[in-house]
């Protein structure tokens, strides 16, 4: 049965379209994956475009860009054809938002392991309760240990949200991979950006179930 992912947060930058594009080229080990683009922004279609003219980008994932009232009917017509669809969303808390938070099975939200990140996702994670979707924090751009780090887990942990262990660092891997419409999961498997997309999508999987 197909699994939808949607990747929001309302801070723009915390790295939902990276965390799309990098988890869709590692899902695509084993299964068929789409990516929607409910974003105006559109920056996941035009990693999409730079991956339909890259040979290196592996096939098995497909980009599609989707306004987003046009969602339900789009994620409909994937159910038969995927393992995993991944939203990737605007940062704003609009209906767009709403739609595809409803639409998924597990609200991924992105964000740096500072308080104004924290903050910023408030609206995110009150949108998925009024929802009742499964949510998963995943710190992007993290140091792997720091005392703000810490705070935050500590923060996270009393509110009895789920912070996933597996965190991305700040790597140039993730940002050159983008870069050329392709992902670390391919570039450089064995990179550190690599072992860590994989560990995080690995864990997404399992949570999925
Ligand atoms: N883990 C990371 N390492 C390095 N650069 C990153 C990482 N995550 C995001 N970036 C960069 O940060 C910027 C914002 O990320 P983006 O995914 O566009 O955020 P959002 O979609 O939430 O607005 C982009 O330039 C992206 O390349
Ligand atoms: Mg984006």
């Amino acid at each position: 049965m197909v699994k939808v992912i949607a990747v929001a947060q309302q801070k723009g930058g915390a790295g939902k379209t990276m965390l799309a594009a990098q988890l869709g080229v590692a899902f695509a080990a084993g299964r068929r994956v789409a990516l929607l683009d409910i974003d105006p922004q559109a920056s996941l279609s035009a990693w999409g475009r730079l991956r339909a003219a890259n040979p290196k980008a592996q096939p098995g994932v497909t980009i599609e860009s989707v306004s987003g009232w046009r969602l339900a009917v789009s994620l409909d017509a994937l159910r038969r054809d995927y393992d995993i669809v991944v939203i990737d969303t605007p940062p704003v808390l609009d209906s767009d938002a709403r739609r595809a938070i409803r639409g998924a099975d597990l609200v991924l939200v992105p964000l740096n392991p500072t308080p104004p990140d924290l903050w910023a996702a408030e609206g995110t994670l009150k949108l998925a309760a009024e929802e009742r979707r499964a949510v998963a924090l995943v710190f992007n751009r993290a140091p792997a240990a720091s005392k703000l780090r810490r705070r935050l887990e500590t923060e996270i942990a009393a509110r009895r949200l789920l912070l996933l262990a597996e965190s991305l660092g700040n790597r140039a891997g993730f940002a050159n991979a983008f870069a050329d419409g392709l992902g670390v999961a391919e570039t450089g498997p064995a990179s550190v950006a690599g072992v860590e997309i994989m560990a995080l999508a690995e864990r997404i999987v399992t949570l999925l179930g």
